[in-house]
C-alpha cells in the first residue's frame, strides 16, 4: 500500500462480559478479558491526511463533524485525546523504523454514523476508525494478513488499544471478539483482541433503547480506576473465568438461553461495582428501569420472543435478540414514554478501508 490520505470506518461494538476495572487504565491494561459482539451500522468514519514534512513542528489539526453537519475544529477535551492517540501511533511507526525516522503530522477529520448526542460510548469505534486510518496513512495494509505482508488484526487491536480505549481493541475485528485473547499472541503489557467467531455464524441484533441523550458524567476511564475500591469487585474476578467459558460456548453453539442470562448478570454487575465504588457512579436514569421490565415482557413465556438486555457505562439499554425479531423488539421499545429513539443494529464484519474522503 502507498502512503498518503486514508479513510477507514470503525463500527461500535456491545460488550457480553465487561472490561471494567484496569490495571493501568490510561493504557488500558485490564485485569480480566472481555467478549463483545461487533456491531454494523454504528460507525465512525475518519480521514487521515499525513501533512508536509515542512509542517513537522505543528500541532496535529482535528476536524469532527458537529450537530449542524459540518466538519468543525473539535473541542479541546476530544482533540486531546486524538492527539495522545496519534503520539502513541507515531512512536510505534518509529520504533518499527528506526528512532530517527520522521514522525509525521496529521490532519484528520471525523464523524459518527449515529447521532452524536445519543450517549452511546463513541470511542471504540472513533479509536479503532483512527488506529486503521493512520496505519493506511504510513502505507501499512491494516486489514490484510500478516503473511502477505498486512499488519494483520491483533496488532491492529494493539495500536486501537493504545488510545487508552481497551474496547476500541475489541473494535478492529468483526463477528465475536475476545480481548485479550491468547490466541492473538501479545503479552500483560500488549493485550489483544481475537474472532471467537465471525458474524455470519450467528445473526444476532441489538437494538438499543435511547433514553439519555447528554453524555454521561463520568468517564469510563474513571470508572475503571474506581472498580477495585468497590467491595463486589474482588468476588467479580474470582466468578469471570467460569462466565467467560459459559458465555464462549453459548456463542459457539449458537444459543441464546444460554447466553441471555450471562449478559443481564454482566450488565447488572457493572452497575453493581460502579454504584459501590468510593465514591459511587450512578449511570442508570428511570428510563434504564423502565425498558429492562419491558425486555422482561418481551420475552414472556408464550410470546415466542427471545430478548435479552445489556448496558455498557451510561444509562441506554441494548437489546440482544436474534435478526429476524429485531423489527418486533424495536416496536415494543419505541412505544415507551421513557425512550427517546431506537436504533436497530446487528452483529457485522468489522473495519473497512474507503475511498471516499471526509477532507
Ligand atoms: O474502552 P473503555 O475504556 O471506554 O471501557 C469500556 C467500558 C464498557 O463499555 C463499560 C465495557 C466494555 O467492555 O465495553
Amino acid at each position: 500500500m502507498s502512503s498518503g490520505k486514508a479513510t477507514a470506518s470503525a463500527p461500535a461494538n456491545i460488550a457480553f462480559v465487561k472490561y471494567w476495572g484496569a490495571r493501568d487504565p490510561a493504557r488500558a491494561l485490564p485485569l480480566a478479558p472481555s467478549i463483545s459482539m461487533t456491531l454494523e451500522r454504528c460507525r465512525s468514519r475518519t480521514t487521515v491526511v499525513p501533512l508536509p514534512a515542512s509542517r513537522a513542528g505543528d500541532a496535529d489539526e482535528v476536524l469532527r463533524r458537529g450537530p449542524r453537519g459540518e466538519l468543525e475544529p473539535a473541542p479541546e477535551r476530544f482533540a486531546a485525546r486524538v492527539w495522545r492517540h496519534l503520539d502513541a501511533l507515531r512512536d510505534w511507526a518509529a520504533g518499527g523504523e528506526g528512532a530517527g525516522a520522521a514522525r509525521p503530522r496529521f490532519r484528520v477529520a471525523t464523524e459518527n454514523s449515529f447521532p452524536a448526542a445519543a450517549g452511546l460510548a463513541s470511542s471504540a469505534s472513533g479509536f479503532a476508525a483512527l488506529a486503521t486510518a493512520v496505519a493506511a496513512a504510513l502505507g501499512r495494509d491494516p486489514l490484510g494478513d500478516p503473511g502477505r505482508g498486512g499488519l494483520g488484526r491483533a496488532e491492529l487491536s494493539s495500536l486501537a488499544r493504545r488510545s487508552g480505549s481497551g474496547s476500541a481493541a475489541r473494535s478492529v475485528l468483526g463477528g465475536y471478539v475476545e480481548w485479550p485473547s491468547e490466541a492473538a499472541g501479545g503479552d500483560d503489557d500488549d493485550p489483544r483482541a481475537a474472532e471467537i467467531a465471525p458474524a455470519a455464524h450467528w445473526l444476532l441484533a441489538d437494538v438499543i433503547a435511547l433514553v439519555e441523550e447528554a453524555p454521561k458524567t463520568v468517564s469510563s476511564l474513571d470508572g475503571h480506576r474506581l472498580a477495585p475500591t468497590s467491595p463486589h469487585f474482588a468476588r467479580r474476578l474470582a466468578e469471570l473465568p467460569g462466565r467467560l467459558d459459559e458465555v464462549r460456548a453459548a456463542i459457539r453453539e449458537r444459543d441464546l438461553g444460554r447466553l441471555g442470562p450471562v449478559l443481564e448478570e454482566e450488565a447488572v454487575e457493572l452497575h453493581l461495582i460502579a454504584m459501590t465504588s468510593r465514591p459511587p457512579i450512578f449511570y442508570w436514569r428511570p428510563g434504564t428501569l423502565a425498558v429492562l421490565e419491558e425486555v422482561r415482557a418481551v420475552r414472556a413465556p408464550g410470546s415466542g420472543l427471545a430478548a435479552w438486555a445489556t448496558m455498557d457505562a451510561g444509562a441506554n439499554v441494548h437489546v440482544v435478540c436474534p435478526a429476524e425479531e429485531a423489527g418486533e423488539v424495536a416496536a415494543r421499545l419505541a412505544r415507551l414514554p421513557e425512550v427517546r429513539s431506537v436504533i436497530e443494529d446487528r452483529v457485522g464484519d468489522g473495519p473497512a478501508l474507503h475511498d471516499e474522503h471526509l477532507i
